[in-house]
């Protein structure tokens, strides 16, 4: 059983201690926590898997603390080389061809497998000090919310970590941006980079993924599969723009001004701000679940910027992904 540990020197290195031991410590990133263990050990990621819940064919990002150690991982095309030198250190993961020291485990079979460099300190240290890449996938139970902070990975995860690291709540709050560079730039899952900003570094345009193309993408066949994810305990609908909130639900709201005028609700962004509804969005949607409603009403926030992220959060944790 473990608790957070405030991320010290001291405590980084137990934590690289434990990973050398082929146990999983829990690691704050910018996007959300992460459920970490040494990528290269066969028996370690097996236990990711495991306290997680997570079926085998969902691969795990590696997490890298330099393009060096992306290189003994994967094969870096150009396209990744521009996209590696604007955006990391930070939210975006590569789907790129990998090279054979990460285990089929971590990739479920597949010929790419997914890299990062993460921006926080503390992952930045971690994996550093380890010299070896992580994987992780995010801290919590499969399909339930991710954890923007040491306490949630607790309540979830604590009986199977040998150290939660405690590095703050995270700035970006939801999960990197996925996207398979070539041969077309495609994301596979919206997050902290957006399209937009993508585009720009490429010159070309970034399509976004339809429900088709993720599944090919991890060679599954089955619709039914990764449809239900993000969700709270709680059922959650989405309401209609011009619908009313209803007076029975606990409602989440994206900012003051749609907000209802009473009632069991939380606010994403009081000032409708896409940054900061994404940094609040998963700790609000915990708070109003701990609150055990009938169920929860959210509305959609706008589909530019981070609203891409965030709506594709909202519309999966309904059930609709
Ligand atoms: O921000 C994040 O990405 C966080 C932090 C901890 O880094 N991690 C995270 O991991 O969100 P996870 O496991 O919850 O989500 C990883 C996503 C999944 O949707 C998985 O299907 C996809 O990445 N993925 C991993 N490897 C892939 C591959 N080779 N091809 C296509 N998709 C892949
Ligand atoms: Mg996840």
């Amino acid at each position: 059983m473990s608790r957070p540990r405030q991320a010290d020197d001291n405590a980084i290195a137990e934590a690289v201690a434990a990973l050398a031991r082929g146990e999983l410590v829990a690691m704050p990133t910018e996007t959300v926590y992460g459920l970490a263990a040494d990528a290269t050990n066969e028996r370690a990621v097996l236990a990711v898997f495991a306290a997680k819940g997570r079926p085998r064919f969902d691969p795990l990002i590696v997490h890298c603390s330099d393009l060096a150690m992306v290189q003994q991982v994967a094969q870096v095309s150009p396209r990744a080389e521009r996209l590696a030198a604007a955006f990391w250190p930070g939210p975006l993961t590569l789907v790129l061809p990998r090279r054979p020291l990460i285990p089929d485990v971590v990739t479920a079979g597949l010929d790419t497998v997914a890299v990062r460099i993460p921006a926080h300190p503390v992952a930045q240290a971690l994996i550093r000090a380890c010299g070896r890449p992580l994987a992780a996938p995010s801290a919590n139970r499969f399909g339930a919310v991710s954890p923007t902070s040491a306490a949630h990975v607790a309540e979830q995860l604590a009986s199977s970590l040998a150290l939660i690291l405690d590095g703050g709540p995270c700035a970006v709050g939801i999960e990197s941006t996925v996207l398979v560079p070539d041969p077309q730039p495609l994301i596979l899952r919206p997050g902290g980079v957006t399209r937009a900003r993508i585009a720009t570094v490429l010159g070309e345009p970034v399509r976004l993924a339809a429900r088709q193309q993720r599944l090919d993408s991890l060679r599954l066949a089955s619709p039914g599969l990764l449809s239900k994810h993000y969700a709270p305990r709680a059922p959650l609908v989405l309401r209609a723009p011009d619908e009313p909130w209803p007076d029975d639900a606990a409602a989440l709201a994206f900012s003051s001004a749609t907000a209802p005028a009473a009632g069991v609700f939380a606010v994403l962004s009081e000032r409708g701000d896409l940054a900061e509804a994404a940094a609040t969005l998963f700790a609000k949607l915990r708070a109003l679940d701990a609150l055990a409603p009938s169920r929860i009403v959210a509305e959609l926030v706008p589909d530019e910027g981070l609203g891409e992220a965030i709506n594709d959060r909202l519309r999966r944790a309904a059930g609709l992904g």
